[in-house]
């Protein structure tokens, strides 16, 4: 089986990446994490491409050509697919062409609820019943593109910020390979 050379762009811890990088090393796991990208050199989640030998570069967002790095670095390691995994910056609309339905991001609601920042702290203040993930394709609006899946679990009265995240990104770490795989499935 031939993988799917992609890349992981992170900002932080990385668990998500860990995740990933470890399902993908199963052979019939469709894709190959050939390259990850921060935009944040004090990222955790570097270490996770270090131990497990994967390439990785740092960009700064704030420069005018970052852009030409992350091509350059797509062209040399032939990527083809974009997984997001708590990268914390905007993806360009160039690039969301250039790549368009090849890129992916995890999202830590059940989407469209609450997009983009916070999202724990406004569950709780809008005494929400349910909370879960998103797997979906990434477009120029944010946290809007389709939805490929979600999961979700139930919040109780004792939940706080720190068990609400804890039981999302627990579902996080099945819903991200399994939106993979069904992506290559289909295709
Ligand atoms: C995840 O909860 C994801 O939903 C959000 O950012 C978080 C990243 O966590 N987009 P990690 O860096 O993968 O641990």
């Amino acid at each position: 089986m031939v993988k799917i050379n992609t890349c992981v762009f992170i900002s932080g811890k990385g668990s998500n990446l860990k995740n990933l990088i470890i399902h993908s090393r199963n052979k019939s796991f469709p894709i190959k994490i050939s390259l990850v990208i921060s935009n944040n050199k004090k990222a955790y989640g570097i270490n996770y491409a270090k131990k497990f030998k994967i390439p990785f570069i740092f960009i700064n967002t704030r420069l005018k050509n970052y852009e030409n790095k992350i091509l350059f670095n797509f062209k040399k390691y032939n990527i083809s697919f974009i997984c997001l995994a708590g990268y914390m910056k905007i993806i360009s609309n160039n690039l969301i062409k250039k790549y368009k339905r090849k890129i992916i991001n995890i999202h830590p609601s059940l989407l469209p609820k609450f997009k983009g920042l916070n999202t724990f702290s406004r569950m709780l203040k809008n005494n929400e019943k349910k909370g879960g993930c998103t797997v979906h394709y990434v477009n120029k609006k944010l946290d809007s593109g389709s939805t490929i899946i979600q999961k979700s679990f139930i919040i109780n009265k004792k939940d706080n910020e720190l068990s609400l995240k804890k039981k999302t990104q627990k579902l996080e770490y099945k819903a991200y390979p399994e939106a993979i795989i069904k992506i290559f499935k289909k295709s």
